[in-house]
C-alpha cells in the first residue's frame, strides 16, 4: 500500500505504523485514521506479525484530531462522520498495540495511545486533554479511560482545566508503562513489543480480551468470561506444547494453533 500520512515497516515480529504528518504535528485527521486502521488491520492479519507497535515523532505523538477539518462542521455533519468513525475500527484489532509517545499527546493523540493496550514514552512526552480550550470536550474515549487510568480527581483537572502530565507523572498515576529516554525510547519500545511478539499468540490475545473486558463488564461477568477464554485454550497445540516444554525443561515452539 501507498500511504500518504503515515509510515510503515516490519521490525523482527512487530508491524510499525508511524504517524507521517509532521507540519501539523501528526493531527489524526480522516485520511490519516483511515490509513492507520487500514494498516493495524493488514498487520493484525499477517500471521508473521506478533505485536503492532503505533508512534509519531520525537516532537509529537499527535496532538490531537485535526482542529482544521473538524472547525466548521455541524452536528449533522459530526454525526453522520467520518471524523471519528475510522476509530471504531481499532476495537477489533486482536493483536496487542504498543503505543511509543514521544512530545505531545493531545486531544485524540492520547486518546488514541489510550485505546493501545501499552504506552511507553520517552522524558519529553506530555500528556493532556485541552478540548476544553477548543469549546468541546474529548470525543473519542478521553474522559472515559483517562479516568479509569488515573482516578476521578486528575482526570477531572486534566479535561476542565487543561492540566498536562509529565512522563515521569503519566508512569507516577499508572497511564504508561515505562519512560525512557528521547533517544531511545523507540528502540526500547519496538523490544518491549518483540517480547510480546514472541509469547503464545492466541494466548496473547485471549489475554487482551480478557483485560479489556475488565473495562466493560461487571466482576462476576467478566471473570466468569476469563474462565470461559482459560477453558478455550485448552483446544489449541500452543496449551499442549507450552506445558510439555515445562515438563521437559525445553523452550516452547508455538504454532498459534
Ligand atoms: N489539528 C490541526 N493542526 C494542528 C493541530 C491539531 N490538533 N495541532 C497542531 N497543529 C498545527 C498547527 O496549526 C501548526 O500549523 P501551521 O504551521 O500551519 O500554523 C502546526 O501544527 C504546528 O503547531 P504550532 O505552531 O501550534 O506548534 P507549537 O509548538 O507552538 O504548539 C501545541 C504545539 C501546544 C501542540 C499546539 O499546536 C496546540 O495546542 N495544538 C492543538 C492541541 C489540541 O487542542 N488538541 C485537541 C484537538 S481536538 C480533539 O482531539 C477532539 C477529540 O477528542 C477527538
Amino acid at each position: 500500500m501507498n500511504y500518504e500520512n503515515i509510515l510503515t515497516r516490519i521490525e523482527g515480529k512487530v508491524g510499525v505504523v508511524q504517524f507521517n504528518r509532521p507540519k501539523a504535528l501528526n493531527a489524526l485527521s480522516p485520511e490519516l485514521m483511515d490509513e492507520t486502521m487500514t494498516a493495524l488491520e493488514a498487520f493484525d492479519a499477517d500471521p508473521a506479525i506478533g505485536c503492532l507497535l503505533v508512534t509519531g515523532s520525537d516532537r509529537a505523538f499527535a496532538a490531537g484530531a485535526d482542529i482544521k477539518a473538524m472547525a466548521t462542521a455541524g452536528v449533522v455533519e459530526m454525526m453522520a462522520d467520518t471524523f471519528i468513525s475510522h476509530w471504531d475500527r481499532f476495537k477489533n484489532i486482536r493483536k496487542p498495540v504498543v503505543a511509543a509517545v514521544s512530545g505531545y499527546a493531545l486531544g485524540g493523540g492520547l486518546e488514541f495511545a489510550m485505546a493501545c493496550d501499552m504506552m511507553i514514552a520517552s522524558e519529553t512526552a506530555r500528556f493532556g486533554q485541552p478540548e476544553i480550550k477548543l469549546g468541546v470536550i474529548p470525543g473519542a474515549g478521553g474522559t472515559q479511560r483517562l479516568t479509569k487510568a488515573v482516578g476521578k480527581a486528575l482526570a477531572m483537572e486534566i479535561v476542565l482545566n487543561d492540566r498536562m502530565l509529565t512522563a515521569e507523572e503519566a508512569a507516577t498515576f499508572g497511564l504508561i508503562n515505562h519512560v525512557y529516554p528521547v533517544e531511545v525510547y523507540l528502540a526500547e519500545a519496538i523490544k518491549f513489543a518483540n517480547q510480546i511478539a514472541e509469547r503464545a499468540p492466541l494466548a496473547a490475545q485471549l489475554a487482551k480480551e480478557a483485560v479489556n473486558a475488565s473495562f466493560e463488564m461487571p466482576l462476576s461477568a467478566s471473570i466468569a468470561y476469563e474462565r470461559r477464554l482459560f477453558h478455550l485454550l485448552f483446544g489449541t497445540q500452543d496449551q499442549k506444547e507450552g506445558m510439555a516444554a515445562f515438563v521437559e525443561k525445553r523452550a516452547a515452539e508455538w504454532k498459534g494453533k
